[in-house]
């Protein structure tokens, strides 16, 4: 009974998606997103199509979002409100890679979200760290980062997972924000770690890359 009601969700969900989509907003899009999560059987015909969409990101971020380079990070089990976001930060100017700010720009929006789904669902497996995590960096991930990325670095719909992200992007990363490097504007990362010497980051660095 129950499934025969999504089917016909589903159904009615596509095509209203046929006429409808042509420039939804990006709020639109985020509704649609949170929509398409709570039925299984939409969810999982929208993953699929975000796998066959994902194809051209696999050579660097890994078919299964496992990340294939120390200075690109996983997409797997990260934050799918997140993974979308960020598509348009690079889209907009926001954010700046000279790969992902072009690749950003050719996604339709609901290549968007099929893509960021389908990443979302994928397991993130543990890298071979080969530093050690320090116990300074914990110290500073209880007692600062902890507030918004959760005690144990998954994140919500608000703020991106970083737990496991390779050492090389998260020190890149919190370099940026550091700086205030343009490349990352208008981040509040800026303001939470004005405070903190280049060897705090590199030991909360090593911290998060090691959390499971
Ligand atoms: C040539 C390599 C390359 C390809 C191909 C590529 N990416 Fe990326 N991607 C990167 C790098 C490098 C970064 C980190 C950029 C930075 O530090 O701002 C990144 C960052 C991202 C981020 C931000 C993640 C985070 O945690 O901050 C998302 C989302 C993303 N890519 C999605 C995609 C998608 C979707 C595709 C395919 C359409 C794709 N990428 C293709 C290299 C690539
Ligand atoms: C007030 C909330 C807040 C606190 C506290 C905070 N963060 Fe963040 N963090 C964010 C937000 C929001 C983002 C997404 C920023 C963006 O899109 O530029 C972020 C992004 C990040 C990223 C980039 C993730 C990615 O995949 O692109 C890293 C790494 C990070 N934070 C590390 C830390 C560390 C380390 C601490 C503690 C020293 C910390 N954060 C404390 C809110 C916070």
């Amino acid at each position: 009974m129950i499934m025969k009601h999504n089917i016909l969700l589903v159904v009615f969900l596509s095509l209203f998606s046929a006429t409808a989509s042509a420039d939804a907003s990006v709020d639109d899009l985020l509704r649609k997103m949170k929509g398409i999560q709570t039925n299984p059987v939409e969810l999982k015909a929208v993953i699929a199509q975000g796998e066959e969409r994902g194809r051209l990101c696999f050579s660097c971020h890994g078919r299964d979002g496992n990340s294939k380079r120390d200075y690109i990070p996983n997409l797997a089990s990260q934050n799918a409100e997140y993974l979308f976001t960020q598509f348009e930060h690079f889209a907009d100017g926001t954010r700046k890679d000279y790969v992902m700010s072009k690749l950003a720009k050719q996604l339709t929006g609901e290549e968007r979200v099929a893509i960021a789904l389908y990443f979302a669902n994928r397991q993130v497996t543990p890298r071979e760290s080969k530093v050690a995590a320090s116990a300074d960096g914990k110290r500073i991930y209880d007692s600062t980062c902890f507030v918004c990325h959760g005690a144990s670095g998954h994140g919500n719909d608000q703020y991106p997972r970083i737990a496991g992200q390779p050492l090389e992007f998260l020190s890149n990363t919190l370099k940026s924000f550091k700086n205030n490097d343009p490349d990352r504007k208008n981040s509040p990362m800026v303001a939470v770690i004005k405070n903190l010497s280049e060897t705090d980051l590199q030991n909360v660095a090593t911290y998060i890359t090691n959390m499971p």
